[in-house]
C-alpha cells in the first residue's frame, strides 16, 4: 500500500517496522477528537478563502460520514496508515475523493495531534472533576452520620488521642478539595488552541487560529508555534493531577482495609465492593480498595515515563512524543475507574460504632487529658506529662486503664486532682473540648460540615 507521504520514497518500510511505528492501535481512541479538529479546520479554511464552499460543503459531508461510521464502529484502520490522522485522512479520500486530500491545507500532524490531545483532556478532566465531587459527597454523607461518633485517633499507628470518626472522615474530603482545585485550575492551561501552528513554524496560508479555535471551544490559543506542537506540560500536570489524587485514594483504601480487619472491625465494606476466597469459606476481602491501592502504582508510573520521555527532546515536535498517549489513557481509566469505586464504596460501608466506642473505652488515647488537666491547675506541662507517664505505667503493671485509677492513688500523684477528674478522662468529653478553629470538638466539625457541604453543592465555575 503506498503511503499518504510517500512520494520522496523509492522504498515502503517492512510490515514489522510499520508496526513498530505506528500508534493506530491506541490513539484510534481520539477518532472523534481528530474528526472534530478537522471539521473546525475545515470550516475556518473555507471561511478565510482559502477552499471553496463546495470543497468544503464535500469534506464536511464526508467528514459527518466518517463520525456516523465511527459511532458505528464501523471504520478499518490499517497499521500501513500509522496513524488515527493518516488513517481517517486515507477513509476520507476513500469516502470522497480527490478533493479529501484538501483537507490537511496548512495543518500539520503535530499541531493535530497536539490538537486532539487538548480536546481529550478538556473533557476528561471535567467529567474526573464531577467524580471528585461525588466521592466527597459519600464521605460528606458519612460525616454527617458520625459527628459523634468517638473513635481512635492515630499517630504512628498508635492510639493518640480520641476524635470524631468524622473528622477523620473529613480529612480526605479536603485533601479531593485541593484535587478538585487542581484539576480545575489545569484546565486553562489544557483549553489553549494549538491548531495552526502547522509541523512547527505557522504557515503561508491565510488562516485565521483564533477561528478555529472559537470554533473547537478554545479560550485562547498558543502565542508561539514552536511550544504550541511540542509541548506537553498539560499532559505532566495532569498525570501530576492523577498521581496526587489516587494517592489520596491509596491511603485512604490502605486505612479501609486495616478498618476492616478482624483485628480492628471499626468498618466493614458492603458486600457489592467486597470478594470472597476461592477456598476459605469465611472471607470477605477488600478486594477494590486493595486495587486501587495497587493501581496507583501505574498511575505515579506513567507520570515519570513521561517526564523521561520528554527531558531530553529538543524542539520541536520529535516522534518520541507518540509515547505520551498510552500512559494518559490509562491514567484517565484507572483514576475515573477508582473514583467510581470509591464514591460507592464509602456511601455503602457500615461503620461499626460499638467497637469504636470499644476502643476508646480500653486505651490511654485520654492521657494528654489528664496532662492538660494538670496544665490547667498551673502545673508546668513537662512535670504534668513525667506524673501521667508514671500513672499509665502504674496502670499497665494492673491490667487497668486510666479512669479505673482509685481517687487516693491519682491524689498522689498530684494534690491539684479533683474528683472532677474521672469526666475529664471520659473520651466524649475529650473529643467535645478540642474546640480550637479547625479541631475535632463537635461543634467544629459541625462547622467543617456546613463549609464542605457548601462546596459540593456550589454550582461549578464552567
Ligand atoms: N502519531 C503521531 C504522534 O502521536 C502523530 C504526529 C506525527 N507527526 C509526525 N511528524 N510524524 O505523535
Amino acid at each position: 500500500m503506498s503511503k499518504l507521504w510517500g512520494g520522496r520514497f523509492a522504498q515502503s518500510p517492512e510490515e514489522w517496522v510499520d508496526e513498530f511505528n505506528a500508534s493506530i492501535g491506541f490513539d484510534q481512541h481520539l477518532v472523534f477528537e481528530d474528526l472534530q479538529g478537522s471539521v473546525a479546520h475545515v470550516t475556518m479554511l473555507g471561511e478565510c478563502g482559502i477552499l471553496s464552499a463546495e470543497e468544503v460543503h464535500e469534506i464536511l459531508g464526508g467528514l459527518a460520514r466518517l463520525k456516523e461510521k465511527a459511532e458505528r464502529n464501523e471504520l478499518t484502520y490499517s497499521v500501513g496508515n500509522e496513524d488515527i490522522h493518516l488513517n481517517l485522512e486515507h477513509l476520507l479520500i476513500k469516502e470522497i475523493g480527490q478533493v479529501g486530500g484538501k483537507l490537511h491545507t496548512g495543518r500539520s500532524r503535530n499541531d493535530q495531534v497536539a490538537t486532539d490531545m487538548h480536546l481529550y483532556l478538556k473533557n476528561r478532566v471535567e467529567e474526573i472533576g464531577v467524580l471528585i465531587r461525588t466521592v466527597q459527597k459519600a464521605i460528606l454523607k458519612q460525616a454527617e452520620a458520625h459527628v459523634e461518633t468517638v473513635a481512635p485517633g492515630y499517630t504512628h499507628l498508635q492510639r493518640a488521642q480520641p476524635i470524631s470518626f468524622a473528622h477523620h472522615l473529613l480529612a480526605y474530603f479536603w485533601m479531593l478539595e485541593r484535587d478538585h482545585q487542581r484539576f480545575e485550575d489545569s484546565i486553562k492551561r489544557i483549553d489553549k488552541s494549538p491548531l495552526g501552528a502547522g509541523a512547527l513554524a505557522g504557515t503561508t496560508f491565510p488562516i485565521d487560529r483564533h477561528r478555529s479555535a472559537e470554533l473547537l471551544g478554545f479560550s485562547s490559543i498558543y502565542e508561539n508555534s514552536m511550544d504550541a506542537v511540542s509541548d506537553r506540560d498539560f499532559i505532566v500536570e495532569f498525570l501530576s493531577n492523577a498521581s496526587m489524587t489516587i494517592m489520596h485514594l491509596s491511603r485512604f483504601s490502605e486505612e479501609l482495609i486495616i478498618w476492616s480487619s478482624q483485628e480492628f472491625q471499626f468498618i466493614e465494606l458492603a458486600d457489592a465492593f467486597s470478594t470472597g476466597s476461592s477456598i476459605m469459606p469465611q472471607k470477605k476481602n477488600p478486594d477494590m480498595a486493595e486495587l486501587v491501592r495497587g493501581k496507583t502504582g501505574r498511575v505515579f508510573g506513567h507520570l515519570m515515563s513521561l517526564l523521561t520521555v520528554l527531558k531530553g527532546l529538543p524542539l520541536a515536535y520529535n516522534k518520541d512524543m507518540q509515547e505520551d498517549k498510552e500512559g494518559m489513557f490509562d491514567t484517565v481509566h484507572t483514576l475515573m475507574g477508582s473514583l467510581k469505586i470509591f464514591a460507592g464504596m464509602i456511601d455503602t460501608m457500615h461503620v461499626h460504632k460499638d467497637r469504636l466506642q470499644k476502643a476508646v473505652n480500653e486505651d490511654f488515647s485520654n492521657a494528654t487529658e489528664l496532662a492538660d488537666y494538670l496544665a490547667a491547675k498551673g502545673v508546668p506541662f513537662r512535670e504534668a506529662h513525667e506524673i501521667v507517664g508514671k500513672l499509665v505505667l502504674v496502670c499497665i503493671g494492673q491490667g487497668i486503664y486510666l479512669k479505673d485509677l482509685p481517687f487516693p492513688t491519682l491524689k498522689e500523684a498530684s494534690p491539684v486532682i479533683e474528683e472532677d477528674i474521672y469526666q475529664v478522662l471520659e473520651p466524649l468529653r475529650a473529643v467535645e473540648r478540642r474546640d480550637s478553629a479547625g479541631g475535632t470538638g463537635f461543634d467544629q466539625v459541625r462547622k467543617q460540615i456546613e463549609q464542605a457541604a457548601f462546596l459540593v453543592q456550589s454550582v461549578p465555575s464552567r
